[in-house]
């Protein structure tokens, strides 16, 4: 009974003691709120200075792998974050801690639970890019843009998910999944949609932040905006004119020909049979042969006389 009371006033005056001692020894407060700050997989622990900070406070932030003792990426440093980025593998897991410290002193370390990166990190938002050509809007898809490795090696299996409304009408958004970065979406005329996309990770099934919001209109049905198709009909049109024009002007010229030469067909059967486009031909055809000029030539010869006309 002695012994216990005994023991007990002992275990509490030892209690103060220390609690006293520490208590003296450890007077700066340790740093608050510390979180991890990790997008993309960078990583940025981040903190608030503790209550009563004074003038010289500096920080000392480390980490360690699974494996491994604690290695200081800042130290001395007074700005209340720390970027580990450089050091750390997308695929670790890593506990981070920090303490304040001030002329010797040093605060209780503050650590964070286990961070997974490939699984915890957040995935930023794709960047999108819309181009509206008739009734369709090609979406234009390019993967989170990350700080260590790619993308693609750490989420291979990653599909984006295209949400798409008319402009007003978010509630009848609809949604197409695809696992290519550009995607064809064929659409009602003469409407604005707004786009956004999202990645989906096979992976932990981690979805991304949404892109943002951005709105395309479409036009009028395509056959009569795509300029290419218009060029080619006014190509093929102009073609045809101009084949049309020579086809009938050598019909023309091969049935004055004929009438002219072969067959001597009465005067309004002709002009009956030959429309006015081959009036021409025929004008020229029955105008009569240019007057030729000659003139005698009288050859005399020393004696003899003769006279014979000599057409030129
Ligand atoms: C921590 O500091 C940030 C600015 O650095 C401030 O916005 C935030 O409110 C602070 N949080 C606490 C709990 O003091
Ligand atoms: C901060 O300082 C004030 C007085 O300067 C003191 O009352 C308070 O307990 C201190 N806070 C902490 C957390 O030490
Ligand atoms: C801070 O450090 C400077 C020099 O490094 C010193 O002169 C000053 O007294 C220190 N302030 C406090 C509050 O310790
Ligand atoms: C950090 O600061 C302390 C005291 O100011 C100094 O003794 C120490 O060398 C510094 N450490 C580094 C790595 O600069
Ligand atoms: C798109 O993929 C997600 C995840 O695989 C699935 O939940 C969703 O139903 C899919 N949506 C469509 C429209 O296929
Ligand atoms: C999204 O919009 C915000 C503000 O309008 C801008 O700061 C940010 O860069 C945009 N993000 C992308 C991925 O374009």
């Amino acid at each position: 009974m002695q012994y216990t009371v005994l023991y007990n006033v002992f275990v509490q005056l030892l209690y103060l003691t220390s609690h006293g001692l520490t208590g003296v020894l450890a007077e700066l407060q340790p740093p608050t709120n510390v979180r991890i700050n990790s997008v993309n997989m960078g990583l940025v622990l981040e903190w608030n200075a503790s209550e009563n900070q004074t003038e010289n406070m500096t920080y000392r932030a480390e980490y360690r792998s699974l494996i491994g003792s604690f290695k200081a990426v800042c130290f001395n440093t007074t700005a209340p974050s720390c970027d580990f980025t450089p050091h750390l593998n997308p695929l670790g897991v890593y506990v981070f801690q920090v303490r304040a410290e001030q002329d010797g002193d040093t605060s209780p370390w503050v650590k964070t639970k286990e961070f997974v990166m490939d699984e915890q990190t957040i995935l930023g938002p794709p960047s999108v890019t819309l181009v509206s050509t008739g009734t369709e809007i090609e979406v234009n898809i390019q993967d989170p843009v990350f700080r260590i490795r790619r993308f693609r090696d750490v989420y291979n299996h990653a599909i984006f998910r295209i949400t798409y409304w008319i402009e007003g009408q978010e509630e009848k958004a609809r949604h197409v999944n695809t696992s290519y970065y550009k995607k064809v979406l064929e659409l009602e005329p003469l409407s604005k949609y707004c786009i956004s996309v999202m990645v989906l990770t096979q992976r932990f099934f981690k979805h991304s932040q949404p892109s943002n919001v951005t709105c395309e209109g479409t036009a009028e049905a395509n056959y009569l905006v795509n300029p290419w198709l218009l060029a080619f009909l006014v190509f093929v049109m102009i073609a045809l004119v101009i084949g049309g024009m020579v086809l009938v002007v050598w019909l023309c010229y091969r049935l004055v020909r004929f009438l002219g030469t072969k067959a001597h067909l009465p005067e309004h059967f002709t002009e009956h049979m030959l429309d006015k486009r081959c009036s021409s031909f025929l004008a020229m055809h029955k105008s009569p042969p240019p007057d030729e000029v000659y003139h005698e030539v009288i050859i005399c010869s020393a004696g003899r006389e003769t006279l014979f006309p000599l057409k030129k």
